[in-house]
């Protein structure tokens, strides 16, 4: 059943157990960082107004003309899965009525309707933080340490942060007409793509990936130079309180994002293992205006599928959960006893296992194997009469025979 009617749709995945497992982990791990910088939860609606999405992140982007997956509701209004998290947080938060200082996370999947491959899902998950509040390069510098420091906490290594800058609001008409400048000579150059991206989202000619293309972007000066001194020293801020607080990041011209939000700082989180598809994390400072409402802030989110694809190399079962031990029965009596005695572990904390179908001990032992509990208890009628089990640690071999009621004790003390 792995292909046909019964399979997932392209570009969507089942997740189960050992992945589910890490996932659970990475999470948990976002959860604590959160927790250290007075960030909240948010949970906002999967299905929004198709216009929420197109105000914020704009009409003309690649995201919002080509990705969407957008359809009418019974009600007859134009609807879209959420291709990302921060216009529909910003909506919220504009309903609610929050203002500058607030501080969210969101965690939930995202869809976009890209060509399926490597590293890009048309169901992905996010974890996002917005920090709302007004242009200060601490806040950027603050977010951006954020991101670093969930990479640190779930132990992802060789991440490579690149900032940069769209520059203030003010100055984009200036930058426009100075890329379009600088670009003329080489028109004839250019790819038909980017031909009509003069016209339409000339920053996007920056990230072309077609070798033509990629040689007249190497000869174009910095963008920096068509923008403000007052954009130019935010950038530079920014760079130096990084500094400060240690967050190792390198300062590109090249980079540009694909959302139409931003000003300011931007940033993107690279890691080597991920073959084309290699951002792990972008964000940066935006200002979204949704329903006459103006909402300034600076955020980012991270690819879950490609921080555990990155974690784990492809191979997640080293994160499998384990249970601290697996209880063995010796004939019919000291099945339902382990049933009993396995509940009251249970409801103490300590993750149990058992087999209720009555196999043979070198089976049972045989699942307490693969479950790599921690330890093994054993009872048959001799041990039941006792009161006793025998508790094997399963690394050294070593086996004890000891009451239950002390087992139950060390067991849950952590054995
Ligand atoms: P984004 O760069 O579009 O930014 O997405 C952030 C991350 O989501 C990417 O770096 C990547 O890891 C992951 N991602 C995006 N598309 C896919 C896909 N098709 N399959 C798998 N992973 C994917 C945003 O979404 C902004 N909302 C970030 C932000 C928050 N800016 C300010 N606040």
């Amino acid at each position: 059943m792995s292909s046909g009617e019964w399979a997932p749709l392209p570009g969507m995945a089942d997740l189960f157990s050992p992945e589910s497992e890490l996932w659970h982990a990475v999470e948990e791990g976002a959860r604590e960082v959160f927790s250290c910088y007075g960030v909240r939860e948010i949970r906002t609606p999967i299905l929004e107004r198709t216009s929420v999405f197109a105000r914020a992140l704009g009409e003309g982007t690649d995201v919002v003309q080509k990705e969407m997956f957008s359809f009418e509701d019974r009600g007859g209004r134009l609807v879209s899965l959420r291709p990302e998290g921060t216009a529909g947080v910003i909506r919220a938060l504009l309903r609610l009525g929050a203002a500058a200082g607030e501080r969210v996370f969101y965690m939930g999947p995202m869809f976009r309707a890209e060509r399926p491959q490597a590293g890009r899902r048309r169901q992905f998950h996010q974890v996002g933080v917005e920090l709302l509040g007004p242009p200060s390069p601490m806040a950027d510098a603050e977010c951006v340490a954020l991101m670093a420091h969930l990479f640190e906490r779930w132990g992802l290594g060789g991440v490579k942060i690149r900032v940069f800058t769209r520059g203030r609001s003010a100055d984009h008409p200036s930058v426009r007409e100075g890329l379009l400048r600088t670009l003329e000579p080489h028109e004839a150059e250019l790819c038909a793509e980017c031909q009509r991206r003069r016209s339409t989202h000339p920053l996007r000619i920056l990230d072309c990936k077609v070798a033509g293309c990629r040689t007249v972007v190497e000869r174009l000066p910095p963008m920096t130079g068509f923008m403000s001194a007052e954009s130019r020293g935010y950038l530079e801020e920014v760079s130096r309180l990084l500094e400060r607080l240690g967050v190792p990041a390198e300062t590109d011209a090249r980079l540009i994002r694909g959302l139409d939000y931003y000003e300011h700082t931007i940033w993107e989180a690279t890691h080597p293992a991920l073959g084309a598809q290699d951002a792990v994390a972008g964000g940066g400072r935006y200002r979204i205006e949704i329903d006459g409402g103006v909402v300034e802030g600076v955020g980012f989110a991270v690819g879950l599928e490609r921080v555990i694809l990155a974690l784990s190399g492809g191979d997640a079962e080293r994160f499998a959960r384990r249970p601290t031990v697996w209880l063995v029965a010796v004939g019919d009596r000291a099945r339902e006893e382990n049933l009993v005695w396995a509940q009251e572990l249970r409801r103490g904390g300590v993750a149990c296992g058992l087999d209720l179908a009555g196999r043979s001990v070198k089976a049972q032992m045989r699942a307490a194997d693969r479950s790599r509990a921690v330890w093994v208890a054993v009872r048959g009628d001799d041990e039941l009469a006792a009161a006793a089990c025998r508790l094997k640690n399963m690394a050294t071999g070593e086996e004890t025979v000891m009451p239950v009621a002390e087992a139950t004790a060390r067991l849950r003390a952590g054995a």
